[in-house]
């Protein structure tokens, strides 16, 4: 039986940006790009060209960067947008623009302030413009979920006749639920006269924990492209995740008559390097690429396990690219066996300068920590690529003194726009007193949100991999850091979290 090829969208490095603390500079979303190519993901959607000349550069260097997949621009329907993502796209081997408005009732009274015929004639413009740029254009009708299906015909009908080559069904408000949704698709399909001219696609919001049930839906009736992001990263609860939307079509291939051209293998890297980089932990039980998916923990299933394994197992954990923990290099290994390791792991600096300060820390790290592993080394590129970046705030010097009975007090010394500058601060514990002898050198105004720890490989020589989110006035930004010293660490992660807050050009977001 010849299967439909199933078309992986992903839009990590647009919509799951799009979540609050997860933006990423330019150098990040290359690095993640390269993964998701090496993935082989059909399309990435890279970014939202308007927003911010820093998202224009991303996409930018996304595109020049990227041969084996489509990267995809965002665009509104005004002429700005689109002729901003034709131009972020132009280094493309193949582009893609993105273009949407909303029809449902609420969004077009309340929102968009337009009447129906003028949100037609918008979309068909948009959609025309855009192909004047590229032949390959994708429409969205936002809030399909909840929009009338008699309209959506009529907009995709007219879309597709503008020249639309794929059209797609958001559920962005997460409303949707499966039965429901995959109706719709097939409803669509089957009423719009022309729907044999465009792919239909899906992009579903995780508001009700339904994303990928409801993505899964719509490709049981007739969706030919999902979607989705890296561990369902994404606005508010976030998007379908790539993992398990790829997994379930692949491992239930006796009910879904198509199949992704995704490598499995490179899932559970690219889940860790998004993670590093925007700093959002994966939940040990997340499916596929949590670290309990294919733990065993209860004597009977371990039994079973043993005797045979698809007794519990229904997808191979290396298939989807667990690896045991690998010692791969050590103390005495030299800056080539650094860099093929790297490259073997997918991950590359921009420059000679990046990969010397990657092997210094490498050095570093190997004086404290004898046996380094592959999580050890993406997150030190991580870290690399973090603090490659115009840094105006930088740790030189850190002493925490925490003692029974007495109050944990720190010393810092930053390094502050090229001045070295000394802090002195006291707290509720050793980290709280690190973060107010920074906040006394350089006064952010930032509230902290949230803090946590992760060990990246176990053990008690393990590195600490800290994560911090803070507020300044409503901008939301994540910052994390690694070290064997966890307080180190820690003061790395919210020294990062400070430079992201001081630098972060205002950008536009692209529903709003
Ligand atoms: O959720 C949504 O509706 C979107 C569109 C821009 C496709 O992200
Ligand atoms: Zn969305």
């Amino acid at each position: 039986m010849s299967r439909d090829k199933l078309i992986v969208f992903d839009t990590t490095l647009r919509d799951g940006e799009q979540s609050p603390g997860a933006s990423m500079n330019r150098d990040e979303k290359v690095q993640i790009a390269r993964a998701l190519e090496k993935l082989r993901v059909d399309v990435i959607e890279a970014g939202f060209p308007i927003a911010s000349p820093g998202d224009f550069e991303a996409v930018e260097a996304v595109a020049r960067m990227v041969r084996d997949s489509t990267v995809c621009g965002l665009a509104r329907t005004g002429d700005k947008d689109i002729d901003a993502a034709a131009a972020a796209l132009k280094p493309a081997k193949s582009a893609r623009i993105h273009t949407f408005i909303a029809t449902s009732p609420i969004h077009m009274e309340r929102k968009l302030k337009m009447k129906p015929d003028e949100v037609v004639e918008a979309a068909v413009r948009a959609v025309k413009r855009a192909r004047q740029h590229t032949d390959d254009v994708e429409f969205s009708p936002e809030d399909a979920g909840r929009s009338e299906i008699d309209f959506l015909c009529r907009v995709i009908e007219a879309v597709i006749v503008a020249g639309a080559t794929t059209v797609n069904i958001p559920d962005t408000v997460g409303y949707s639920v499966p039965q429901q949704f995959g109706e719709t698709l097939r409803k669509l399909i089957e009423r719009v006269p022309n729907s044999d001219k465009a792919v239909f696609s899906v992009h579903c919001h995780n508001d009700l924990g339904l994303a990928v049930a409801n993505s899964l839906a719509a490709v049981m009736n007739g969706a030919r492209q999902v979607e989705c992001t890296i561990n369902g990263l994404g606005e508010r609860a976030g998007n379908a995740a790539l993992e398990e939307i790829v997994m379930a079509v692949r491992t239930r291939r006796d009910v879904f008559n198509c199949d992704t051209d995704i490598d499995t293998r490179e899932i559970v890297h690219c889940s860790r390097l998004v993670a590093n980089i925007t700093g959002f932990p994966v939940q040990p039980n997340k499916a596929i690429v949590g670290a309990n998916a294919f733990a065993h923990e209860a004597g009977i299933h371990q039994d079973g396990v043993i005797k045979s394994r698809e007794t519990y197992e229904i997808m191979r954990a290396e298939d989807v690219g667990w690896k045991s923990n690998r010692l791969v290099l050590g103390k005495h290994s030299g800056r080539n066996a650094f860099r093929t390791r790297l490259r073997e792991l997918g991950l590359e600096f921009g420059s000679e300068e990046d990969l010397n300060e990657a092997f210094t820390r490498f050095k570093d790290l190997a004086d404290k920590k004898h046996e380094i592993y592959d999580e050890d080394l993406q997150a030190l590129a991580t870290d690399t690529l973090q603090h490659a970046t115009n840094e105006r705030v930088k740790l030189i010097a850190l002493k925490a003194v925490s003692e029974t009975g007495e109050r944990p007090v720190a010393d810092v010394t930053l390094w502050v726009d090229g001045e070295e500058r000394t802090g002195h601060g006291v707290g509720d514990g050793p980290v709280d007193a690190t973060f107010r002898a920074i906040e006394a050198v350089v006064d952010s105004g930032c509230q902290l949100q949230l803090y946590s720890v992760n060990n990246i490989t176990g053990g008690a020589d393990s590195q600490g991999e800290v994560t911090v989110r803070v507020n300044r006035k409503g901008r939301v930004v994540n910052g994390r850091g690694s070290d064997t010293d966890i307080i180190a660490a820690s003061a790395k992660a919210y020294i990062n979290a400070i430079n992201r807050v001081i630098d972060g050009a205002e950008r536009l977001h692209p529903q709003v």
